[in-house]
């Protein structure tokens, strides 16, 4: 982990309450996709977590939906604004177990940290296909970033307004794959674990402390014992979850 300041060298709306912020700073301790940054905001006591999407060089791209008063303060931050942020949290996804055909499956803005893993996966060779889930088809983001980095994209839309009328899962029974990877609401990752039919990594989310180990805030009952989502998560192994009903 490392504390550092960042420079704000974007900040822009890509769907309705959706931006994407793109930090320049030091990145050296982000190591694997999944991973996430905690961000200091002011006059706020608790750091906001959010999901490393992208990584360039010193450049480290999150995107971040407006749900309360600190994502707010976010999204009217300008360039050239410096921010503490924690990087090099999480354990992130493993690409060694993804076989040769690894399903992506993102909701939301559980898609942004799929976006880094699919880019490491092509990079590793293998045939990526990740499927974007929203409600509508205005939410939709990153569709053609997906496009453009060769991964077989999938649109699913709850209304139905764009691409597979549905939920991600509505997919996955006609789909060839080796393993999978997902990030998204819990409804959606209990929904995703009881259709695959393959092993598979899935990132949680939970209201968060310190957010590197240290308050047990975040700790939740797994197979093999407690775990703390922000320092042995987010993700967890398929084979470890224990849902709580
Ligand atoms: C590991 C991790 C990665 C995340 N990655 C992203 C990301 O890439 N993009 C993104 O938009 N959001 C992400 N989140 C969620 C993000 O941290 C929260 O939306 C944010 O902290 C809300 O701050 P706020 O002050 O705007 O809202 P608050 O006023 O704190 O809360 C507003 C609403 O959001 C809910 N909420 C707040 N924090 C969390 C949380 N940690 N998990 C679930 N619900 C929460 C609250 O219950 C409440 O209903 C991530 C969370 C975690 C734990
Ligand atoms: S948030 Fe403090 S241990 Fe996870």
């Amino acid at each position: 982990m490392r504390r550092s300041l960042f420079r704000i060298k974007e900040n822009t709306k890509i769907a309705p309450s959706v931006f994407r912020m793109v930090l320049e700073g030091d990145t050296g301790d982000i190591t694997r996709p999944g991973q996430f940054v905690n961000i200091k905001l002011d006059g706020f006591y608790l750091r906001r977590p959010i999901s490393v999407c992208d990584l360039s060089g010193d450049e480290l791209t999150i995107i971040y939906k407006v749900v309360g008063e600190g994502t707010n303060l976010m999204s009217q931050m300008e360039e050239g604004k410096e921010l503490d942020v924690l990087t090099g949290l999480g354990n992130g996804y493993d690409t060694s177990l993804s076989g040769e055909r690894p399903l992506l499956l993102g909701g939301g803005v559980g898609v942004p940290p799929l976006y880094l893993l699919a880019k490491k996966l092509i990079n590793e060779g293998k045939q990526v296909t990740a499927v974007l889930g929203f409600n509508t088809k205005d939410e939709i983001f990153y569709e053609n970033e997906f496009k453009e980095l060769g991964a077989e994209t999938i649109v699913t839309t709850a209304d139905g307004s764009r691409g597979i009328k549905g939920f991600v899962t509505d997919t996955m029974k006609d789909l060839d794959y080796s393993y999978f990877y997902t990030c998204g609401p819990e409804p959606m990752l209990k929904a995703v674990y009881r259709e695959s039919k393959t092993s598979g990594q899935l990132s949680f989310e939970k209201r968060m402390g310190c957010g590197f180990g240290a308050c047990m805030g975040c700790s939740c009952k797994t197979i093999t014992g407690y775990k703390r989502i922000c320092k042995e998560g987010p993700v967890l192994m398929k084979e470890e979850i224990l849902w709580e009903d």
